[in-house]
């Protein structure tokens, strides 16, 4: 054997391999097919269905290829007479315990268990059928689960532990008594599922089915194509099956970093819309709407253009635009409005303060570099400021839940709201808004009281600071000391805590993302690469990708409608809930241009209404998280009466000012982390632009 690998025969082949790995690896990296059920690429396995069975010589009985280690010397075979026929039996025990009966199954077809049959050659069960009365629990609101087709491989209890991290599934009771159960033994509709469908995606057969495309099953195969989700920052990866027009399931195809699970917008929300489309160009007429030629309603719109209040203001002039547009489309709106119109008041539809973020990070080609997906994978502590991570950023929340079960992270929450992930922390400070940057100079205060901290304090501001009471900082941050206290004894102990930065923490500008970056550079909190362990969680797809195109100087929380004259709305089939405000606000605009792909509130307030495609009807570039640039792409024509955003404005500058209109897609690198490496700031201690005014902030309370 030499070092790392060991020889071994597998139906008379000899093989070499590296140590450590188990039969069945090698037998998949070496072609030999093994029957599986209860295996799952990535997933622990457990020998839980006994179909993998193989001989190795000196045995006396099969072992199951999944979890057997490799070892020198082995002699092994996967395919003989008797291997078969105990495959077979496997397989009819298998179908005679539970109710399998294919003809009703949503997953006939499509089923890893129907299939081993007819590959095993059992076109019948020589065993008493059990017909067990079992349940079918219909409580979820997107898949259902049937006990009936259960196997109990555990695919599904594996999947939600190790990759989800909510652990919400387990067997209960033994032998044939045993159950699939979520939590303690609720209705899974009642449970701590986040509805990310993951267990829907790994079970084999039709125990676990979604709702929406039950009987999308079909003899035409489905196409199955690979674009990104353009629901949050985080841009994960899916793979797409497609057939006729209709997409059937979305599924992880591994995200930006390997993980492996949507959260339910990816997995559900984007196929399941409940609004109907948007069928034609329309404009309104009092309370009705009347189908007009889109070149009328391009000419309504460059009259008023030409109104002249806009002539004399033509920031008068407001666009609108969804998170979860390509780039190609929010950078053609932006030179539209900057080049054609001359108002740089757009505003992407996030909720985020996109100034105060520039503030303190920088401008994006310049901002300090901070940490990735990957640095996730091995903090050992987190600390969320200002997130509603399970709404905003589901799998994020995953990557957390599960440093959290597996690896015993700590969590720590600055928040005010309870939410799911509340459950789970070591410490919640429910600080009020707007008082983030006060608690976060009080944990930084007692960092420096405990002697974590490596960089040097005036000698009056460190007095001052010794001077403040713990009474004082109650009172400021609304939080006790000793809860500051704790999470500062969390943060300073930890060797890789993250800082997980969300939308709440920028509502009142810089402040508050100022004081996280001071406690991670006072601290001297890196990554191996260099990269501060913070992250900055934009909204939307492409909330980062908008930040490129250079500050918009429109604030929709702070905007005076009386200022506004004519405002585009682009938010294609984006159907996140908006603000109340927000369409009082519009309500106030003299002329509201819509652009959507379904119906949506924005339309009680629009004058015209455009019908565009929707997310999975368009190409184009998004920006994630970490800066990486991703390519969605066209799953299925968009319907013949959709307008084409860029056509749209391209035609409008034309018909408008007779001007031909040329748009310039952005180019970007790869990845807009390379532009933010010039940029590094050197290692080792020092203060490098620890901000001390959140400090003095806290002796002047
Ligand atoms: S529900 Fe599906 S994945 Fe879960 S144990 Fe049953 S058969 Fe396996
Ligand atoms: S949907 Fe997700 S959280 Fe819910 S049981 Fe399945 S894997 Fe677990
Ligand atoms: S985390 Fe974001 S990108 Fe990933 S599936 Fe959910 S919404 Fe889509
Ligand atoms: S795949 Fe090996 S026991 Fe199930």
């Amino acid at each position: 054997m030499s070092i790392g690998h060991i020889h071994l025969r597998i139906n008379d082949r000899a093989i070499v391999a590296d140590d450590g790995r188990t039969l069945l690896d090698i037998c998949r990296a070496e072609g030999i097919h093994v029957p599986t059920l209860c295996h799952y690429p990535g997933l622990p396995d457990v020998g839980a269905c006994r179909l993998c069975l193989v001989e190795i010589d000196g045995q006396r009985r099969p072992v199951p290829a999944c979890t057997t280690p490799a070892e020198d010397g082995m002699v092994v075979r996967t395919e003989t007479a008797e291997l078969s026929d105990l495959r077979r039996k496997t397989l009819e025990l298998i179908f005679g315990e539970r109710n399998h009966i294919c003809p009703f199954c949503p997953r006939s077809g499509n089923c890893e268990l129907q299939r081993q049959a007819y590959a095993h050659g059992m076109d019948h069960v020589r065993y008493d059928y059990l017909f067990p009365q079992l349940p079918v629990d219909n409580s979820h609101p997107l898949f259902t689960l049937d006990h009936n087709r259960c196997i109990l491989c555990t695919r599904c209890v594996r999947a939600c532990h190790e990759w989800v991290g909510a652990h919400v599934l387990d067997l209960d009771n033994r032998g044939h008594l045993t159950m699939l159960i979520a939590d303690s033994g609720v209705p899974i509709g009642q449970s701590s599922c986040v509805s990310c469908g993951t267990c829907v995606t790994v079970c084999p057969t039709g125990a676990l089915f979604e709702k929406r495309s039950a009987h999308w099953q079909g003899r035409l195969k489905p196409e199955f194509m690979e674009t990104i989700c353009p629901g949050c920052g985080v841009g994960c990866r899916m793979h797409a099956s497609v057939r006729h027009r209709q997409i059937g399931e979305l599924r992880s195809s591994g995200g930006p970093n390997g993980n492996r699970v949507l959260c339910e917008v990816g997995r559900f929300s984007l196929v399941s819309p409940l609004k109907p489309r948007l069928p034609d160009v329309r404009v309104r007429h009092g309370r009705a709407w009347a189908q007009r030629p889109l070149q009328e309603v391009l000419g309504e719109i460059a009259r008023r253009l030409d109104s002249p209040r806009i002539a004399e203001d033509p920031t008068r002039v407001i666009t609108l635009l969804s998170p979860r547009l390509p780039l190609e489309t929010v950078t053609a709106f932006v030179s539209f409005m900057t080049d054609v119109v001359g108002s740089r008041r757009w505003a992407m539809l996030d909720g985020m303060n996109a100034e105060a973020v520039r503030a303190a990070l920088g401008p994006p080609e310049k901002a300090l570099p901070l940490a990735g997906l990957n640095d996730l994978d091995d903090a050992d502590m987190f600390l969320l400021i200002g997130c509603h991570l399970e709404r905003s950023h589901g799998v994020l929340a995953s990557y957390v839940r599960r440093a959290v079960l597996q690896r015993r992270a700590k969590l720590v929450k600055l928040n005010p709201n309870h939410t799911w992930l509340t459950d789970w922390t070591d410490l919640w400070l429910p600080v009020p808004r707007g008082r983030d940057q006060l608690a976060l100079a009080a944990i930084l205060k007692y960092l420096v009281d405990a002697g974590q901290t490596r960089f040097p304090i005036p000698p009056p501001l460190l007095k001052a600071l010794q001077n403040v009471s713990d009474d004082d900082i109650r009172v400021a941050t609304g939080v006790p000391a000793d809860a500051l206290r704790e999470a500062a004894r969390l943060y300073g102990e930890a060797q890789r805590p993250i800082i997980l930065c969300g939308r709440g923490l920028t509502r009142h500008g810089p402040g508050g993302l100022v004081g996280a970056l001071n406690l991670v550079k006072a601290t001297q909190r890196r990554t191996p690469a260099g990269r501060w362990r913070l992250m900055e969680l934009p909204i939307g797809g492409n909330s980062a990708g908008a930040r490129l195109l250079g500050p918009a100087e429109l604030n929709l929380d702070s905007l005076n409608p009386q200022t506004a004259e004519l405002a585009f709305v682009v938010i294609s089939d984006d159907d996140q809930a908006w603000p109340r405000e927000w369409l009082n606000k519009l309500r106030a605009v003299t002329y509201v241009i819509a652009l959507v792909a379904r119906e949506h509130d924005v339309l009680d307030v629009a004058h015209a209404a455009i019908p565009t495609a929707t997310w999975s009807e368009r190409a184009g570039t998004f920006v994630n998280v970490e800066g990486r640039v991703q390519k969605s792409r066209r799953l299925m024509p968009p319907p013949e009466s959709c307008v084409d955003e860029i056509q749209f404005v391209s035609t409008l500058a034309r018909s408008w000012r007779g001007l031909s209109f040329t748009w310039s897609p952005p180019t970007l690198p790869t990845s807009i982390r390379h532009l933010a490496d010039d940029h590094m700031v050197p290692s080792g201690p020092g203060d490098e632009g620890v901000d001390l005014m959140g400090l003095e902030a806290l002796t002047a309370t």
